[in-house]
């Protein structure tokens, strides 16, 4: 191995990957509660048919596509100098209204800053250019981000609406054991999103280092790229998924969690990945009929058609992987 990969540097950059995954997580949660907060917008916005919820609603959707990718890459990295990338997030902070979004935005940019600064200078020390190289591309855009939340940290967007109306009737079926039974869709999502991102990449060097038959090389590709190549199509499904779902919540005004259930697992070999994935989706599926049911059953008719429009994308993927494991 070219750089000799100590715990305490796999530590750092697994730090790293912990706090990507975290505000992945976290600006697609906000994302998913800005619909609900349109709710509070002022008469003249409603003319224009575009509000700053729109706008900085697609802002913290971008966000949340870009912090992916660094998880994705710095994973990619760590794989790369023969270590194990983390499926740990840290804990994703959501927040009740634009500004404290952003004042949340500019506290998790500035952490990450700070910690890429020392990244940095680390890696230069170590002589790994590569890493520094990586750190810097990032660091810029984190930079960025930054700037962005700055602009909207003092967004006044406090005041409710001015008359508050009762709960109306057709409202009353959304108890919090219904937010319970979906919240774990929002966890298995979240889990799903985690797991194929590492995976991905865990894939794609096992795909660097095994041509095992003659075909494979000459034709230069392999199993372990297709499965690649797969798994980034399907994580962004997931992504999506994890976007209805929780504006679903939001809207119905729940609050959505944001740790997975159940935990990500890598898995060693292609096929032990290919094992967990086609587990995870039978997992899913199992789940989401259960909330088909539910749904029905409380006549929530948006919600259940939602899923019944995920679930089908769920089989889906899980053929994919039977195609694999059999
Ligand atoms: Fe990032
Ligand atoms: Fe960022
Ligand atoms: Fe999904
Ligand atoms: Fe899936």
């Amino acid at each position: 191995m070219v750089i000799k990969l100590t715990a305490e540097y796999t530590d750092l950059l697994n730090q790293a990957v912990a706090r990507e995954i975290q505000v992945s997580i976290q600006y697609i949660l906000q994302h998913a509660k800005m619909e609900k907060l349109k709710g509070r917008e002022i008469p003249e916005n409603i003319l224009l048919d575009k509000t700053v919820y729109d706008v900085v609603g697609k802002v913290l959707q971008d966000l949340s596509i870009a912090e992916m990718k660094h998880a994705a890459k710095i994973m990619e990295r760590i794989y790369y100098l023969g270590g194990e990338a983390t499926t740990k997030s840290k804990q994703p902070v959501i927040g009740n209204s634009i500004s404290e979004f952003a004042k949340l935005g500019v506290q998790a940019e500035e952490e990450a800053l700070s910690l890429y600064r020392t990244i940095i200078n680390k890696a230069a020390e170590l002589g790994d250019w590569e890493t520094r190289e990586l750190f810097e591309k990032i660091y810029g855009d984190e930079e960025e981000h930054l700037f962005k939340f700055q602009e909207y940290a003092a967004f006044q967007d406090e005041s409710e609406h001015p008359y508050k109306v009762p709960m109306p009737e057709w409202r009353k079926i959304f108890t919090d054991d219904y937010f319970a039974l979906l919240n774990k869709a929002v966890a298995a999502e979240i889990a799903g999103i985690v797991q194929y991102t590492n995976q991905h990449e865990k894939a794609a060097l096992l795909e660097l280092r095994m041509r095992k038959t003659p075909l494979e090389a000459v034709q230069d590709t392999n199993t372990a790229q297709i499965v690649s190549k797969i798994l980034k199509d399907i994580f962004m499904a997931e992504m999506k998924h994890l976007e209805l779902i929780s504006e679903r919540i939001y809207l119905l005004e729940g609050e959505a969690v944001t740790n997975p259930e159940p935990l990500p697992v890598v898995g060693e070999t292609l096929l032990d990945m290919l094992r967990l994935d086609h587990a995870l989706e039978s997992t899913a599926i199992l789940l989401y009929r259960e909330i088909i049911a539910e749904a029905l059953k409380r006549g929530d008719t948006t919600t259940r058609l939602m899923f019944e429009e995920i679930v089908k994308q769920e089989e889906e993927h899980f053929w994919t992987f039977d195609d694999f494991v059999k």
